[in-house]
């Protein structure tokens, strides 16, 4: 067995047969995020199913429970939140530690800005050297008091505003977190709170809130992008929720049966929002046939079942407006690249450098150590595919970024040498079961000494 204290290091090589099987997608982390934390705040008792059972959205869940709600798991991906009310939350005893997620982060201090008590949030090494002033200058606009380290890193201590002053905010980076965090402080604010996004972004929150029976509204903006508006103090009502398959996690399997020759995999019940298909937008630009089947609707969130069949794939030019609608999906899309005919460039990528780790330099660096011709121009991202794998044979530092360790390990299913991290313990916070659904589609991932 694995000692948890001491790195895992995991290698993918090539399958010696192609990937095949029907397998669900774990439950969304963005949505699973937001049912805990708008399930706290909501009157009543809201289940939820599907819930996303990795490490962030475990974190989240005791800091709801430290915040005065009731967090219960009662079955497989089944949970219960007993809910408080609006403004109903109370003074934590201790420390709220996020983990990894820099949305549980930023949504939490969202929450906190109009709660008329001190709180102090902190979380990993990774989270703690993210910018957290990208919400903390818009929620003091609201009345709320910080403590920052340098830069407006966590540890955080936050004193909500006593009697909050509803704003309107213009996103000065095309971010989900910091919309969601503006909404989120406005729900304990009278009057209606405004964010205007220039452009668009995940909108799990806005769907979720309308779920509870908030009033939001979304219009077109005049100068492009939309306007959101919350009512402040609604009652939330508690409602039942389903959590749709992560399109950021099905992301692995996908370019995996892509890579792998003769695969055909099937993916049931993944999220299909408009706001987070860019990949598969840029995907079907390069060539991949990858069929949606079954659209439907569940909870509020569209979801389909994806089937996908390995074949070539062609360089393709992905504009900068696609990137918040794909913006986990860039390591994973670059190695999709490397594989092709051709030169991809992926466009105003600078949101990428603060995620979990600098993706930008990650991926560029992984991807060169692999035997890759890549380049960085500006906030753009350069591959030059041959038509065929690159060499492989690196071993690439995750870095606490569960995204990069899996990308990386996909990439070694293709290439010539196998592909090792030195590290996949990080891999839980997202995608407990990552290994082991892989593993059913038939591909190799080997631990090493
Ligand atoms: C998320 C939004 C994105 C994404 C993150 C989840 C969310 O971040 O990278 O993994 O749940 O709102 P930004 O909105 O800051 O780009």
């Amino acid at each position: 067995m694995h000692n948890s204290d001491a790195p895992a290091p995991l290698a993918g090589s090539r399958p010696r047969k192609p990937l095949s099987g029907v397998v669900r997608i774990p439950g969304d982390k963005s949505v699973s995020h937001r049912s805990l934390m708008l399930g706290a705040l909501a009157v009543g008792r809201t289940e939820i199913d599907g819930m996303l059972e990795g490490e962030d959205v475990l974190a989240t869940a005791a800091a709801m429970r430290a915040l005065g709600a009731g967090v219960e798991r009662i079955g497989e991906r089944r949970w219960r939140v007993d809910g408080v009310g609006i403004g109903g939350l109370g003074e934590p005893a201790d420390m709220l530690d996020i983990g990894n997620s820099g949305t549980a982060a930023r949504l939490l201090l969202g929450i906190l800005a109009t709660h008329d008590f001190t709180a102090f949030v902190t979380g990993d090494g990774s989270v703690r050297t993210r910018p957290m002033n990208r919400v903390t200058d818009p929620l003091s606009r609201f009345g709320a008091r910080f403590v920052t380290r340098e830069g407006g890193r966590l540890p955080i201590a936050v004193t909500g505003a006593r009697d909050p002053v509803p704003q309107t905010y213009r996103l000065p980076v095309p971010s989900a977190q910091v919309k969601s965090a503006v909404l989120l402080a406005g729900l304990n604010t009278p009057g209606e709170t405004r964010v205007i996004e220039p452009e668009i972004t995940r909108d799990h929150t806005e769907r979720m809130l309308g779920h509870f029976g908030a009033t939001v509204r979304t219009e077109p903006h005049e100068g492009g992008g939309k306007l959101i508006t919350v009512v402040g103090q609604p009652e939330l009502r508690a409602a039942p929720i389903a959590v749709p398959g992560d399109p950021s996690s099905a992301a692995f399997p996908i370019v995996a049966a892509l890579l792998v020759p003769g695969s055909e995999v099937t993916l049931t019940g993944v999220g299909v929002n408009p706001s987070r298909t860019g990949l598969l937008d840029s995907l079907a630009e390069m060539g991949a046939d990858i069929a949606r089947l079954n659209e439907r609707v569940e909870g509020g969130e569209p979801v389909a079942d994806l089937r996908v069949r390995a074949g070539p794939l062609r360089g393709a030019d992905i504009p900068p407006e696609r990137a918040p609608t794909m913006i986990d999906e860039y390591p994973i899309l670059a190695m999709a690249a490397s594989c092709a005919n051709g030169r991809t460039r992926m466009r105003g990528l600078a949101e990428l450098r603060v995620k979990e780790s600098d993706r930008l330099t990650g991926t560029a660096e992984g991807l060169a150590a692999c035997g890759a011709k890549v380049t960085i121009q500006g906030d753009d991202l350069i591959v030059e595919g041959s038509g065929a794998p690159p060499a492989g044979g690196a071993t690439i530092q995750s870095r606490l970024d569960h995204r990069m360790a899996m990308a990386f390990l996909v990439l070694g299913l293709a290439t010539k040498d196998p592909v090792a991290i030195d590290d996949a313990r990080t891999i839980a916070s997202s995608f407990p079961d990552f290994t082991a659904l892989m593993d059913t589609l038939g591909a190799r991932f080997a631990s090493r000494p």
